[in-house]
């Protein structure tokens, strides 16, 4: 990132009677506006525009979208957000017009190539899964999940067992499973973990009962580790009449090992952003897609897409659905991405991405765990979680610090504080994308991090542009619209002041 760069706002660049462009001047009568619109749709004052030349936008935006570090710029082991390098052959696929220019209006008859590919999106997501029946539209993984728990709520009203009104989730789960089990009007209740990091089985047992509706269960869970006693877990909460949801956020660990749908799951959501590829980031775009069992499929959300002999349409008669959690059919334009990785992998392609992405995390751990703790084991799938708690004892250097500090060497950070069962926590997910030399060099500029002066550190990052904002205000107290102020009264009086 250039630090050289202007970080005036156009406003503040803005000088009076600069342009982009000159016209020529008028050579026809003109005729004043109110003889065209009524005196009350004319503004007093023409409104306060930049007023700035060609070169000042141009610099200004080119300027702006160099500042973003991201997937195609730099290593992003943001551990939970399987940050893997998204195809650009997807981009220029999704480009064509055949795809980028259809309509959703259009009726089914005219848009038989994408309801094919949406068609068949179902159903790989089915057979990756294990879980036959499939809707596409959720738009990110929190939706799924809050979709899946909508469907099992309508599953119970049906079977009249409306007292199960209990979604159980483990301690380790992601925020997003008790906000899920909150708006679907379920009350929720945690779910202890052990010493190990997996499900706490007596905790579980003790808390699961005839009011029990849902338990969310993350597999591999947030923490790296696969919940090894998942079929007992699966029965006994069958057993007691409930389901089982799979968060499907790390799905990247088990594609074409192991399917939720084999190992007990009734629900799962698929996060297609982060598994099958999909520019994401920055809240979006997302596509949250939930597979289910068939006796779910009744109360999916409309439409589904189905096929009658050689054709597509879009099925919207299904008496029981829960009806639409989004318009239209989702968010196409990333599911036609995840569609492309699917077929262009294959299920060899698809088994060898896990594998990848399994060895890659194991190798950073191994290379990374005499300098920073893993308190759950040698051995992880696609990521795991480090802790900086002793180096903060011995050291005075706490996670945040190293986090902001691999900034300065061109490295985002990965995922701190997170999950809540292990303090000072750094979550590492390198994914498979990343090769041996990346790595090498992530895992040294840690071993150097970590040696450094602590009171250098607690001021990182030293060379970015903003060093520690204020982050609880920033996201409280967005300021996102230039404003004249007293001491900025006008474009010109904000330029003149600086
Ligand atoms: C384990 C887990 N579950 C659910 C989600 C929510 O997914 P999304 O961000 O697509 O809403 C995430 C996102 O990071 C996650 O890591």
């Amino acid at each position: 990132m250039n630090n050289t760069q202007s970080t005036e706002l156009l406003f503040e660049l803005s000088r009076p009677g600069r342009r982009c462009h000159r016209l020529p001047p008028c050579d026809v009568p003109t005729r004043p506006l109110t003889e065209m619109l009524p005196a009350t749709a004319l503004a007093d004052q023409p409104p306060p525009l930049p007023e700035v030349a060609e070169s000042d936008v141009i610099r200004h935006f080119v300027n702006l979208s160099t500042r973003n570090m991201s997937i195609d710029t730099n290593f992003y082991p943001l551990g939970s957000c399987t940050m893997k390098y998204n195809p650009k052959r997807h981009e220029r696929l999704a480009a064509l017009p055949g795809f980028a220019d259809v309509h959703p209006l259009q009726p089914d008859e005219t848009v038989q190539g994408m309801l094919e590919l949406l068609y068949e999106m179902q159903e790989f997501l089915a057979e990756i899964s294990g879980l036959p029946a499939v809707s596409l539209q959720p738009a990110a993984g929190a939706q799924g999940e809050l979709t899946a728990l909508y469907v099992a709520a309508a599953y119970f009203r049906d079977i009249n067992q409306p007292q199960r009104k209990r979604v159980l989730v483990p301690d380790s789960a992601h925020g997003t499973n008790p906000a899920s089990a909150a708006l679907a009007g379920f009350e929720t209740v945690t779910v202890k973990s052990t010493a190990e990091g997996l499900v706490d089985l007596a905790d579980l047992r003790s808390k699961l009962d005839e009011r029990t509706a849902v338990f969310m269960i993350t597999n591999p869970n947030t923490l790296g580790l696969f919940e090894k006693q998942i079929r007992e877990i699966t029965d006994r909460l069958h057993e007691a009449g409930a389901l089982v949801y799979l968060d499907g956020a790390n799905m990247n660990a088990i594609l074409g090992i192991t399917r939720p749908g084999d190992f007990g799951a009734d629900m799962q959501h698929y996060n297609v952003h982060k598994t099958f590829t999909g520019p994401h980031g920055a809240g979006g775009p997302g596509s949250g897609p939930i597979a289910v069992r068939d006796f779910l499929a009744p109360y999916l959300p409309v439409p589904v897409v189905v096929k009658d002999g050689d054709s597509y349409r879009l099925e919207f008669d299904r008496p029981k659905s829960i009806g639409r959690v989004r318009t239209f059919f989702g968010n196409v334009g990333i599911l036609f991405r995840g569609y492309c990785y699917i077929r262009t992998l294959g299920p060899d392609g698809l088994k060898a991405v896990s594998e990848n992405a399994v060895l890659n995390a194991n190798y950073l751990l191994a290379r990374l765990k005499d300098v920073l703790e893993v308190p759950h084991g040698d051995r992880c799938m696609h990521e795991f979680v480090a802790t900086a708690r002793k180096l903060l004892r011995n050291r005075k250097i706490n996670a945040m610090s190293i986090a902001k500090r691999l900034l300065d060497f061109g490295f985002h950070a990965p995922t701190v504080y997170f999950p809540l069962v292990v303090s000072e926590a750094l979550m590492i997910e390198p994914t498979e994308t990343e090769s041996r030399e990346t790595l090498d060099r992530f895992a040294d500029t840690v071993r150097q991090i970590v040696e450094e002066d602590p009171a250098f550190l607690e001021k990182a990052p030293h060379t970015l542009r903003i060093s520690r904002p204020d982050e609880a205000r920033a996201v409280k107290n967005p300021i996102l619209r230039w404003q004249p102020s007293a001491g900025n009264p006008t474009p010109e009086g904000a330029a003149a002041s600086r």
